[in-house]
């Protein structure tokens, strides 16, 4: 049996994509996480330890050499991230620390103990806005907008170059938008699902007209998973649904979803929509090319975004624990510090 090293397991694509690998029963899981805010176990509670959890730091050098001389992976699947733009223009140092520095360290230990593989998980958003332009193809410019998608981009060419200059068996995705069952509610997604809920306000950064491409979690695993058997070392793949929607209608699908399942009136959900002031460098939208993963590698989006949506809004209803629990820690002051205080500024 093959063994994979996931890091970042615990967190919202990687948890989908452990329990993808297990489902397989073909690959030995080790799922190395540092348990940020955004990491959490109970993501996987459903599998009863079938993989192997190490709790630590791709950014530490000597416990990643460790946990490749132990367990000689076929591959690594790095999605460990810090992941959210927001938190990123509040203070960018964990990004450029996990997203550049922390790969660094994994793109050194594989020169030291190689691997077939070493699958990084990267973003729609190092191509930066789109408004404008063309949809991005894999050979596009990168032109990130945010710290976030700096060291997204960043990370990306230090992989092409250890590709080049060490010839690692190194293969990109870059996706859009995620959504689904357990990611963080500081993401647009589940914040609205969770504040409509809860009848609090409804935060739409300026006028809501900024456009994303939202892909369900688990088609974006299972590209993922395409590209990790199939792809050759050396390619990269964009990964989107290929649908544009703009923010002002996601949230009201989201208020649409959540009336329709709560029995709450619509227009009083929908009342508690807010314009806000705007994220400091905000991209307008985000587009993908995806001919290339479809045609090479047989990938298809298998989920519409409305009934995605639906599921998701059902799945945050019948877990009210795990949204209480997540938002128990440091969220309160997070929240305050975008929405109350304005990108941290002083009230
Ligand atoms: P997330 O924030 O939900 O999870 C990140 C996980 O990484 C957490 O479990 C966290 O504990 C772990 N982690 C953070 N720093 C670490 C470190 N230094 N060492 C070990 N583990 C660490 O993120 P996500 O939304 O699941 O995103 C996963 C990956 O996919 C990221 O690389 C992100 O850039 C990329 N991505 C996300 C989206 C999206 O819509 N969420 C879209 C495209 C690409
Ligand atoms: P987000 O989920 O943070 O993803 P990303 O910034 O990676 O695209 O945001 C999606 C879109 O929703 C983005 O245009 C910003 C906007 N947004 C709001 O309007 N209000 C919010 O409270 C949040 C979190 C996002």
């Amino acid at each position: 049996m093959e063994s994979i090293l996931v890091t970042g397991g615990c967190g919202f694509i990687g948890s989908h994509f452990v329990r993808l690998l297990c489902a397989e029963e073909k690959f030995r899981v080790i799922n190395l996480d540092k348990l940020t805010y955004a990491g959490n176990l109970e993501n996987l509670s459903d599998l009863a330890g079938g993989f192997r959890f190490v709790r630590g730091d791709i950014a530490d050098r000597d416990l990643v050499d460790r946990v490749l001389k132990e367990e000689r992976p076929w591959a690594i699947v790095n999605f460990a991230a810090e992941s959210h733009v927001d938190r990123s223009i509040l203070d960018a140092s964990l990004f450029l620390q996990t997203n550049i520095g922390g790969l660094h360290v994994l793109l050194e230990a594989i020169r030291a103990v190689p691997v077939k593989r070493f699958l990084h998980v990267s973003t729609d958003e190092v191509y930066g806005d789109r408004e404008g332009r063309d949809a991005a193809a894999e050979e596009s410019a990168l032109r990130p907008g945010s710290p976030y998608a700096a060291s997204k981009a960043s990370a990306d060419l230090l992989c092409l170059a250890y590709r080049r200059t060490y010839d690692l068996p190194i293969i990109i995705t870059r996706s859009s938008n995620n959504y689904g069952p357990f990611q963080f509610p500081e993401k647009l997604i589940p914040l609205c699902i969770r504040n409509a809920v809860a009848g609090l306000k409804l935060p739409v950064y300026a006028d809501g007209r900024q456009s994303r491409d939202w892909l369900h979690v688990e088609d974006n695993c299972r590209a993922i998973l395409a590209a990790l058997n199939k792809a050759r070392p050396g390619s990269l793949y964009n990964i989107g649904a290929g649908g544009e929607w703009k923010n002002l209608d996601v949230v009201r699908a989201v208020c649409r979803a959540v009336a329709a399942q709560t029995g709450q009136h619509l227009e009083q959900v929908e009342s508690n929509i807010e314009f806000v002031a705007d994220r400091p460098g905000h991209d307008r939208r985000y587009a993908l090319k995806t001919e290339n993963i479809r045609r090479e590698l047989g990938w298809y989006p298998r989920t519409g975004f409305e009934s995605g949506l639906e599921q998701t809004v059902r799945w945050y209803l019948s877990h009210p624990d795990w949204v209480a629990r997540v938002t128990s820690g440091e969220y309160q002051q997070y929240y305050d510090a975008v929405y109350a205080r304005q990108w941290g500024k002083p009230s």
